[in-house]
């Protein structure tokens, strides 16, 4: 087996950030980058990069094979809006990919994964505040089904072939540096942009939707963290809570006017307000903080100070 990483799924949201962070710490030549396009050229063009659809077990293979990787974190997925529009689609391509992975780490070929899990596997059937790690889960977005039939996977190949295989439920992950793609979270994004260059936002959530939420940095942090844990204190094998911060779009819109008095919002919830609303206000991630002691950095203060400074700041052209 191989020694290098490969990130599949690398141009997107997370996947840019990680592959970063990786590159930075194991090597810019120890880190394989892919996608299904080349959709992200600063990412393309900062060192080794693949065309692999995640669907294609062969193309990954041939791309493990051809350079020599042991561990893969596997980034790529529909996420939840946009699930809800191609559903069958976000079927396929989550579930696909992921038994692609795991059945790679069954034959031996790697040796270890990544995958991420969400919030989204949570239902309106859940207990909202604080969700424990161990609780009722009947999602109702395709993402959700995918992500909880998911977690069920990596815990089987884990019992049964003991597949190397860890995993975080993410909130929605905030970041300044690529857009996110589809999800319902994104509304904690879009505002600074609107707030920035337009000092107005139109929000297609209510303003009292609390959502669970994390600065990239610390999201990124957590994913090293867990994979750089012993294995023995990686316990639970579907998918570990993972909690920073949850605020309402209200919260966030008020931070945001201590820096920029003007900026005005307005509330018109689409058909992503029924996907908050079917998932949790805050977590519980004390088994994450005991087991390979996850800690956050960011609050809503330092978040909103980090995106707005680096949002704010002159494009060079
Ligand atoms: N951020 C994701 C979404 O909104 C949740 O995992 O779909």
């Amino acid at each position: 087996m191989g020694s290098k990483t490969l990130i599949i799924g690398a141009c997107g949201q997370i996947g840019s950030e990680l592959t970063n962070r990786l590159r930075s710490e194991l090597g810019i030549e120890n880190v394989i980058a892919s996608d299904i396009r080349e959709s992200n050229l600063e990412l393309v063009n900062s060192g080794p990069f693949e065309i692999i659809d995640a669907k294609s077990y062969t193309e990954i293979k041939n791309c493990i094979q051809k350079h020599n990787v042991g561990t893969v974190y596997l980034m790529a997925a529909l996420l939840s809006a946009t699930g809800e529009k191609f559903p069958e689609k976000a079927w396929d391509l989550n579930m696909s990919s992921l038994l692609n992975v795991l059945n790679l780490a069954k034959e031996k070929i790697i040796s270890k994964v990544f995958w991420p899990s969400s919030i989204a596997v949570f239902g309106p059937t859940t207990p909202k505040q604080n969700t424990p790690q161990r609780t009722i889960m009947e999602p109702t977005t395709v993402y959700g089904i995918t992500k909880q039939v998911g977690e069920r996977w990596c815990e089987y190949y884990f019992n049964n072939y003991g597949v190397d295989v860890r995993s975080i439920r993410y909130p929605g992950i905030i970041s300044w540096k690529t857009l996110p793609g589809g999800g319902t979270t994104d509304y904690a994004i879009d505002i600074f942009h609107k707030a920035i260059n337009e000092g107005h936002y139109d929000c297609f959530l209510t303003e009292d939707t609390a959502l669970p939420m994390m600065f990239m940095d610390d999201a990124v942090k957590a994913t090293l963290d867990i994979m750089n844990a012993d294995a023995n204190a990686v316990k639970i094998r579907s998918s570990y809570n993972l909690a920073a911060i949850s605020f309402t779009p209200k919260e966030l819109a008020n931070e945001i006017t201590k820096q920029i008095p003007d900026f005005t919002i307005n509330y018109e919830p689409d058909f992503r307000q029924k996907i908050a609303d079917s998932w949790p206000n805050s977590i519980d991630d004390t088994a994450a903080r005991q087991d390979w002691k996850w800690k956050h950095v960011f609050d809503l203060q330092t978040m909103t100070n980090e995106m707005l400074q680096q949002l704010g700041k002159p494009t060079i052209s």
